[in-house]
């Protein structure tokens, strides 16, 4: 393929798909099967030996996905250059399925619900988490878009692991709720069950009074008086460990 032919099929793609910024993205985003239409890199043969030393499952793959184009050509296509130089779209899974594997009953890891997240950093922390924990999926209510490529950066193309999706209150899928907040009853007594939905407040402002509203479960961190609060990726990683450390499964795919 010539390198204008790469252009335009990175431009025909750009707009349904999700970009995958650096060698690590991808090698995740493959290896929880995304659909790869194009991958481009301005170093192939130093992204060739990443991939021989940190991921020889996939070699073959990216030998046969990932072309060459000239420096200047990759780095047009990204906000900012990766030190690996690169970069790759993937197709965004439907909807639809999102809701599915969310609403999939009997549930045998738990969903996490963040309630009006503001950061687009955290929310990428969390979806990574949810992945390596083998959580059914991350939703999010509000504003914010868990597909934004900023979360999508921060997520390390680990939102193809889980499902991800944006719902209001109203809409989520059934389980229990266990809602995370300091003034609830001690985590360290509690077994979480793989159905629950466990649930964390904003940055800002905590848990909404909808959500505490569907809540069935109020659960607090150990945390000493005086400190206010933690921040929200650190509570979903210490509450995912919680589950993980009392019977929950960290599923092997
Ligand atoms: C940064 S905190 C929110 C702080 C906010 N100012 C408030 O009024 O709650 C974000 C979320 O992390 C969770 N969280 C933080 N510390 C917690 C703790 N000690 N126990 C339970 N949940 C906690 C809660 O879900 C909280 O809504």
């Amino acid at each position: 393929m010539t390198d204008s032919d790469l252009l335009g099929a990175w431009r025909r793609h750009a707009g349904a798909c999700v970009l995958l910024d650096g060698f690590h993205a991808l090698k995740h985003a493959l290896r929880f099967g995304a659909e790869v239409p194009v991958a481009v890199t301005g170093d192939r043969a130093g992204a060739l030996a990443l991939a021989e030393e940190l991921a020889p499952d996939l070699r073959e793959a990216l030998d046969a996905l990932l072309a060459e184009v000239p420096r200047e050509t990759y780095a047009s296509l990204v906000p900012r250059p990766h030190p690996t130089a690169v970069a790759a779209l993937a197709v965004r899974p439907a909807r639809e399925a999102q809701l599915r594997a969310l609403g999939h009953l009997p549930r045998t890891a738990p969903v996490v619900v963040l309630d009006q997240p503001r950061n687009l950093g955290n929310a990428g922390a969390v979806i990574r988490l949810a992945a390596g924990f083998g959580a059914t999926g991350v939703v999010t209510t509000g504003p914010l878009d868990p597909w934004h490529p900023t979360v999508v950066r921060g997520g390390a193309g680990l939102h193809f692991a889980t499902a991800v999706e944006r719902l209001d209150v109203g809409d989520l899928p059934l389980g229990p709720v266990f809602a995370l907040d300091p003034e609830g009853e001690d985590i360290r007594g509690l077994k979480l069950p793989d159905d629950a939905l466990l649930a964390f407040g904003s940055e800002r402002s905590g848990l909404s009074d909808e959500l505490r509203a569907r809540a069935d479960h109020l659960v607090a961190l150990p945390m000493r008086p005086q400190v206010s609060s933690y921040n929200l990726a650190t509570s979903v990683a210490m509450t995912l460990y919680h589950w993980s450390a009392t019977g929950g499964a960290v599923r092997a795919s």
